[in-house]
């Protein structure tokens, strides 16, 4: 790859900026000076310094988010702050998007790569990627509710839903649950619990395939995944 381009992806600046950077003698690749634009690098050998700092230059970006309300899970915006807005400028350089999507409102698990090949094969509708989110209900949740969503419910738009696992934590006037489904449609948890006539006032996703939520990331903070991790969503068949 062209030096003035892997520059450029990295967030030195645009061409213009990086032909300055070098022309000025600030760039090194293995220790020698560069001041052609046009210098080929091979960025899994060569050792690229600017200003003499190491600069490690990767494709793919994939992060852990825990996604704090009020933020939409989106690139960009005209009103509100999108996830894409809270990362530093070394991540969102290699423009990450988020996979799949949380209402505003909803919290807690959210993968953000760009890794196009890996969020397809997270989100094609025909894998049945489980999905488990903790909730709050309004209501009483009742083993009735278990059966009705084992059988799968009939959402607002006639849409019948695919069998949820319903797991009751704490029932009463308000309940506490984990419900894990395979599908990713429109408010689909909160739309679930309408079909049974009650209403999720606390959301949040706690798990996503084999990749579970780090209860250590305060919202709004975000990692990158561990090689574990990574591994295991490479791996993983649905
Ligand atoms: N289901 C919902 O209703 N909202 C979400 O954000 C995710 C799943």
């Amino acid at each position: 790859m062209r030096i003035d381009k892997m520059l450029s992806n990295l967030g030195f600046g645009s061409r213009k900026e990086v032909k300055k950077l070098l022309k000025d003698g600030a760039v090194q690749v293995n220790q020698k000076v560069i001041k052609d634009s046009g210098h080929h690098v091979d960025s899994e050998k060569d050792a690229v310094t600017v200003h003499g700092e190491e600069v490690l230059y990767r494709e793919f970006i994939y992060l852990m988010m825990n996604k704090p309300p009020g933020v939409i899970s989106a690139t960009e915006d005209s009103r509100d702050q999108t996830v894409i807005d809270l990362l530093e400028l070394e991540d969102s350089v290699l423009e990450p998007f988020p996979v799949g999507r949380l209402d505003k409102d909803t919290e807690g698990l959210l993968l953000i790569t760009n890794d196009g090949q890996l969020a397809h094969k997270l989100l094609s509708p025909k894998k049945h990627v489980p999905k488990t989110y903790f909730a709050v209900i309004d209501g009483e949740v009742t083993e009735e509710d278990v059966h009705a969503f084992k059988k799968g419910v009939v959402l607002d738009d006639g849409y019948e839903t695919k069998p949820g696992d319903l797991n009751i934590l704490k029932s009463g006037i308000r309940s506490d649950i984990e419900l894990t489904i395979t599908e990713g449609k429109f408010h689909q948890v909160k739309r679930m619990f309408q079909a049974v006539g009650k209403r999720v006032v606390y959301l949040q996703r706690l798990s996503m395939g084999p990749l579970a939520l780090d209860e250590s990331l305060e919202l709004g903070e975000y990692r990158e995944l561990t090689e574990e991790e990574l591994e295991a969503l490479m791996k993983y068949e649905v």
